[in-house]
């Protein structure tokens, strides 16, 4: 069998960017070398793709220091020509010169956040004529800003928190009237306490406050701690319920997307400043203090409600590919889209590939459908 070059794009100018690095790891040490070529680019903080780094399989999430993409010795820049497609690819030498880095088949961006899962590198990529796994423009731009997302599911008719949109740069956040106007505007929206105060388009729970009761500087104090990752920020009223997620999968742009079983992220551990909602740590960085669990323990009847809603969700963001669906289900059994992450985690402990591994798809298995699936011939 003939293999196919898939360039892996790790790292990248989100906040994300550690995550990245380890879910990469992982996508390669799982991808079926048989088939699949690996041809590893990471994209520095400040935007810079390089090859000839450290191995990122080497990467791992523990100690102080998390992984980074850097210059370094060894390290060559990548240089993209959009009109050679998928021989686009070079890396340019000491000297100025350009070399190909030969034909890719496809491009598998394992990015997170900003620049990556928001239809910047997707737009790229389409530019270039090049195949990518995962979700197109429109729905990578349009589940990376929690707004917009909240409009096109409401829209579907799907369940959302209710909550407003805030443009911050509309706002003096040092003024104290500022808070008092947000408490009004909460209470305009008939918004019940508590809050939960977030960034449009951030992740992994960066700047993101719950607000527990009504206080104007409280509130503030949230929008300002929301406000360096977006200027949009969402204050949204606190949905009583479980964090369950889903995997959606549709490799191919003619499949119908499949549903994996719902997992939970169960909390062993709690950090000492612990709140009721996961931290970046605990989520990300601590893998000991917290566990997933597919299925959910949720009668089966309520995991299959979170299915179909978890692909009416994929449908409505025009979803391709992958995508995680984050519900919160309350005790009455709604069932509330909470986000979709196009790109979702990836390593062999994140939700996603272990929610599929409980339905029976191995982590090797669910890599090679996902490339299988945007590879031509
Ligand atoms: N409306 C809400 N009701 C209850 N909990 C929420 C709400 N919004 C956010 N949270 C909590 O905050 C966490 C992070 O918010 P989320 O919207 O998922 O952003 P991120 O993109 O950072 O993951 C969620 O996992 C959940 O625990
Ligand atoms: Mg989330």
């Amino acid at each position: 069998m003939v293999t196919k070059r898939i360039a892996v794009l790790y790292g990248g100018r989100s906040d994300e960017h550690s995550i990245s690095c380890i879910s990469t790891a992982g996508v390669l040490g799982a991808m079926d070398a048989s088939r699949f070529e690996a041809v590893p680019i990471g994209i520095t903080k400040s935007g810079r793709w390089l090859v000839g780094g450290p191995d990122p399989r080497g990467f791992r999430m523990d100690g102080d220091a998390l992984p980074v993409v850097e210059p370094g010795e060894g390290t060559r820049d990548v240089v993209l020509d959009p009109s050679r497609g998928r021989d686009g690819f070079l890396v340019r030498g000491d000297d100025g010169s350009l070399d190909s880095l030969g034909h890719i088949d496809a491009v598998f961006p394992v990015l997170h956040g900003p620049y990556g899962e928001d239809g910047t590198i997707q737009g790229l990529l389409e530019m270039m004529g090049v195949p990518y796994v995962g979700c197109g423009v429109f729905a990578s731009a349009a589940c990376m800003d929690k707004h917009f997302t909240k409009l096109l599911l409401a829209a579907a008719g799907i369940p959302v928190a209710p909550g407003i949109t805030v443009d911050t740069r509309e706002l003096n956040l040092h003024d104290p009237a500022t808070g008092e106007g947000l408490v009004a505007r909460v209470r305009e929206a008939c918004l019940h306490y508590p809050l939960f105060v977030k960034p449009s388009r951030a992740g992994s729970s960066f700047g993101v406050t719950k607000v527990d009761v009504e206080d104007p500087a409280a509130l503030a104090a949230a929008v300002r701690t929301a406000a360096p990752h977006d200027w949009k920020v969402l204050v949204e009223q606190g949905v009583a319920g479980r964090e369950i997620e889903c995997a959606v999968l549709a490799p191919r742009s003619t499949d119908e997307p499949a549903a994996s079983w719902p997992g939970e992220i169960v909390l062993d551990r709690r950090s000492a400043d612990a709140d009721q909602f996961y931290d970046f740590d605990s989520k990300y960085v601590d893998s000991a203090a917290s566990h997933v669990e597919v299925p959910a323990h949720l009668p089966e009847e309520t995991l299959r409600r979170v299915q179909e809603v978890a692909v009416r969700a994929f449908r409505a963001v025009d979803g391709s590919g992958l995508s995680r669906v984050d519900t919160f289900v309350s005790s009455d059994g709604t069932v509330t889209v909470n986000e979709i992450n196009t790109m979702p985690g990836f390593t062999p402990i994140s939700m996603y590939p272990q929610a599929w591994q409980a339905t029976g798809v191995d982590y090797t298995e669910l890599i090679s459908r996902l490339l299988d699936g945007v590879l031509k011939g």
